[in-house]
Order: C-alpha cells, then structure tokens, then sequence
C-alpha cells in the first residue's frame, strides 16, 4: 500500500514565471518504494496556514531516462499549494510524499511499433514529458506527437526541453505547440484554444488513423472533454485512450449529484488496512466508507477526495457500493471490483473493502 515518507527538496528550477519543478532525494533505502512508471504521481502532505493540504503532482521525468525524482507545479490563482509551493519552498526542507501511484500509462515494449498521440494543456504536459521520455529511450520502432496547447510561449513549460527532444528524434517526435497569443504570422490551425473544431483539425492533418495509435489527454477540464469527444466520434476505441484529470469535470460532478441513489439504510462495512479489520456500521446514503474508516483513526490513503486520483483505491472482496464520481479508475479496474473509497457508499447489506489488495 501506498504509503508517506519524509523526503529532502533536493533541487528546485524555475521552469516559468508560475511553475516550479522539484526534485526530491530519495534515500537509498526508500528507492524500491519511489519505484515508477511513467505517467505516475506523488501525493505530497503540506501544512500550510495551520491546515493539511494533500495535494498529487505527476512525475515530470521518466524512470528509465533519468536519475532524478522531479514533479512540476504550476501556480493555480488561489491555489494554496501550489502557491505555497512556488514562493516558500526551498532546496533542503523536508517533505512528506507518497509513495508512487497513478493508471495514466501503458506497458512498454521495445517490440512495438506504436504512435502515442500526446493532447496536453498547460501544467498537463508534466505526465507527457516523463511518457514521451519513456518511448523515446524504451520502444525505438515507436513515435510520439504531441499537441501542447498555451496562453503564449512564455507559459510554455519545458519548453525548451521538449523542443531539445524532438531536434535530437526529428522522426520519432514531432511536436505541434498552439497558442492563444501566438507570434504573428503563426497558421491559424495552431492558434487559439483546443476546441473539439481545432482537435478534429489537427488529427486530420498529422495523424493517420490507424489501430497502432494510443492517445493520452491531460490538461483544462473543457480541452480534455473536447479531445474526448472528438476521439469518440471517430470511433477510437476506449481502451485506446487515456485520461488523467487534475480537478473533477464539474459537469460530470453535477449530473451524478442529480442521480443519486434513494438507497436509506445501514450496512455493516468491513475494513482491511495492513491486515487489520475494523467493522463499521455505515447509512448508505451518509458519509464516504473512507471518511468513517478515517474518522475511526484508521490511517487510509487518500488525496483529492474528489474523485480524481486513485490514492484511496481499496478493492471490494464481497458485497455492492456505489461511487458519486470516478474520473481515475479504468472500467477494467472498476469491473475487477477496485473502488474509490472516497466516493464510495455501501448497497447491500454487507460489504468487505480491503486496501491491502492493491
Ligand atoms: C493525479 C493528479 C495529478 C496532478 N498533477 C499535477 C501536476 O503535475 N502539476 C500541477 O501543477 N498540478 C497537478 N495536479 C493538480 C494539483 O494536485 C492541485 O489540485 C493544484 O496544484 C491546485 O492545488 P491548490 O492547493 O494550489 O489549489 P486549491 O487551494 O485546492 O484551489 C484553489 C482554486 O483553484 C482551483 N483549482 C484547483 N485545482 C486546480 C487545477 N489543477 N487547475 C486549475 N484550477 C484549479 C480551485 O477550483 C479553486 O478555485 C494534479 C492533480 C491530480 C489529481
Ligand atoms: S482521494 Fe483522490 S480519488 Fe479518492
């Protein structure tokens, strides 16, 4: 199970004038532990004003292709973390980070012969740069594009990274950056926002439709749900596409407000932690299985509490629940009986949720 350990700041850089990426040292025992794939993330604990914060940054460099351990934040107005994150933090403060965790990947195989189809929107790039770093070095017979969309160049983060990579694997990486605010005389198929016009546009002209594609998406809520849609209507296979939200889609959030259940009674709830059980008496219409097991002191995994990492993921071994929101487990993750306990209420009468079975 995942789990906190108490690790140094290593190294900050400045990447733009709102995002920072940060290095951690892990120490040698710890390394199994912070073992990675690309595409994963940490979940760090702040305290920041007096309150606890968990806040989840994916991973930024790659498990094969670097040494380091890097995340990237980009300040969000308001945000406090990521605030905190950008103007407090220095090199040698400790902080506490989860273990690694996270679905937005698939395997690598230097046998194939893929295109990975890259759709990223400001701080979503983070996840893409450590998966194209992770094709480039694991699978040679593959490819990567990559549509990066931004305010202007100077938000574009890693930039002059990315931009390294694709000069040095001409062939195998091509990279397409649009901008809001571009440089004059910049085409118009690679300027503005990425509408679900501007997606079909630029599949249209730099992607061959072909079964040997995977896409990934990771950005604003309104440009992942226009990629999606556009993917959809071309009748990419699901399991082909990959989605890893930051912030829960309010819209999703809404509508699965609007279909709750009418279910009123009690369940008994048994819960394994670390091969401890605590049984629980649990309104299935009432609080969420993870936030009575937590308010009864067991020390649960979780992050967002939305709905939106997978931290809190525990599997059902008997029984029903329902979830409000899932916008991090795969449908074969789901239909294997994995939950998100923080959106998870129980239906039948008796239910047994084991985190131990990761
Ligand atoms: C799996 C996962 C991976 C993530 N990876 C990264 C990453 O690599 N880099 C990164 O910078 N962030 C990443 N995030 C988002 C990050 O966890 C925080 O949500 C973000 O830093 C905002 O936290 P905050 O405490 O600063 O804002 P809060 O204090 O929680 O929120 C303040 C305001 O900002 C809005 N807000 C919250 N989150 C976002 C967001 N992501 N974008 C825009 N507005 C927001 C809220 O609606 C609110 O109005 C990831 C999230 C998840 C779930
Ligand atoms: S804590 Fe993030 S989905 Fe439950």
């Amino acid at each position: 199970m995942a789990r906190f350990h108490t690790l140094t700041v290593k190294e900050i850089t400045r990447e733009t004038a709102d995002c920072v990426s940060i290095v951690f040292d892990i120490p040698e025992a710890s390394k199994q532990e912070f073992s990675y794939i690309q595409g994963q993330y940490l979940t760090l604990k702040l305290h920041v004003g007096g309150e606890e914060l968990r806040r989840s940054y994916s991973l930024c460099s790659s498990p094969v292709a670097d040494s380091e351990v890097r995340i990237a934040v980009k300040k969000v107005d308001g945000g406090r973390a990521s605030t905190w994150l950008n103007n407090e933090l220095h090199t040698g403060n400790k902080l506490e980070v989860m273990t690694p965790m996270g679905n937005f990947w698939s395997a690598m195989d230097a046998a194939n012969e893929k295109h990975y189809v890259l759709f990223a929107g400001g701080s979503g790039i983070t996840p893409m740069l450590s998966i194209l770093k992770t094709v480039l070095h694991s699978e040679p017979k593959s490819r990567i594009s990559l549509f990066y969309g931004n305010r202007d160049e100077q938000a574009v983060i890693f930039k002059a990274q990315i931009d390294a990579l694709a000069a040095q694997h001409g062939n195998r990486l091509s990279v397409f950056h649009i901008l809001e605010n571009p440089a004059p005389g910049t085409a118009a198929l690679y300027t503005g926002i990425l509408t679900a016009e501007k997606v079909a546009a630029l599949i249209e002209n730099h992607i061959g439709l072909n079964g040997n594609n995977e896409y990934f998406i990771c950005g604003p809520g309104p440009m992942m749900e226009n990629v999606k849609q556009v993917l959809t209507q071309l009748r990419i296979d699901s399991k082909l596409i990959h989605i890893e939200y930051f912030q829960a889609v309010a819209e999703a959030v809404k509508a699965a407000e609007t279909a709750s259940t009418q279910t009123a009674g009690t369940s008994k709830v048994t819960v394994i932690l670390d091969g401890e059980e605590k049984v629980f008496d649990i309104p299935q219409n009432g609080s969420s299985i993870l936030d009575v097991a937590y308010d009864a002191g067991m020390d649960v995994p979780f992050a967002c509490k939305g709905g939106v990492c997978c931290t809190c993921r525990a599997k059902v071994t008997e029984g029903q629940v329902r979830m409000d929101h899932n916008f991090a487990l795969t449908d074969d993750e789901v239909s294997r009986g994995y939950i998100l306990t923080c959106q998870s209420h129980p239906v039948s009468e008796n239910v047994v949720v084991n985190f131990d079975e990761f």
